[in-house]
């Protein structure tokens, strides 16, 4: 009995919206645009693009293609210094051990994320091996909710989408869960998640036998 589980990168294997957020408030206070925790939480599983494409609207500006693009650049290097000392005690609860728990029950496991640092992060955390399949934001053109990311790591690991389960922490991750027709778990906020098929506030909240659950569990 056997299902592919696929989890989402920033917000749930690793907490990395608080050094986003310092660099994108880096960047918008560069170009006279005040921006908010709140308003970062809008950007969680949005790709870099994207956001900046938000940013911008939010701020009511406009810039020029080639500083556009600049700015991402600069963005993107800003937070590659932030997070250059992210180590395995920066794995968010409970997450390393559900992965070791599922490697100990040889279930396959993907990683589905927006990001293109997303290699390089699981490198840091020293859980790289423990993902038979990564698809990042360099394998992907559709952002989330499209059901691609997902879509692409089901298919990857020989698996039909009803029988794969989603880890995300963004309403967009768990819309393109659903999508494609897997079982959705949110870790968060229940009011942000309430698509998804269960949340949890964190891995550590999951009933000690709830990947014998998950493995029971038909969409
Ligand atoms: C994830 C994060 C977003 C981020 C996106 C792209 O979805 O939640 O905040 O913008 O990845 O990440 P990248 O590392 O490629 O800029
Ligand atoms: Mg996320």
């Amino acid at each position: 009995n056997k299902k592919a589980f696929i989890f989402d990168l920033d917000g749930v294997v690793v907490d990395t919206a608080k050094f986003h957020f310092v660099a994108w408030q880096r960047l918008a206070a560069d170009i006279g645009i005040n921006f908010t925790e709140k308003e970062n939480e809008q950007l969680k599983g949005v790709s870099r693009v994207d956001s900046l494409k938000k940013i911008l609207e939010w701020g009511n500006k406009t810039l020029p293609q080639e500083e556009f693009d600049q700015k991402l650049i600069e963005k993107n290097n800003q937070y590659l210094s932030l997070i250059e000392g992210l180590s395995v005690n920066d794995i968010l609860p409970g997450v390393h051990s559900f992965l070791l728990d599922l490697k100990a029950k040889s279930q396959p496991i993907a990683l589905g994320s927006a990001s293109k640092n997303a290699r390089p992060i699981l490198k840091k955390l020293g859980i790289i091996d423990l993902f038979d399949v990564i698809v990042d934001g360099t394998n992907v053109t559709k952002a989330k909710p499209n059901p691609e990311v997902f879509l692409s790591a089901c298919s990857q690991l020989g698996f039909k989408a009803t029988d794969s389960i989603v880890f995300e922490d963004s309403k967009a991750g768990v819309q393109a869960a659903n999508t494609a027709g897997m079982i959705s778990i949110g870790l968060g906020d229940q009011t942000n998640l309430n698509e998804a098929d269960a949340v949890f506030q964190s891995f550590e909240e999951m009933p000690s036998d709830y990947i014998k659950t998950l493995l029971n569990t038909q969409k």
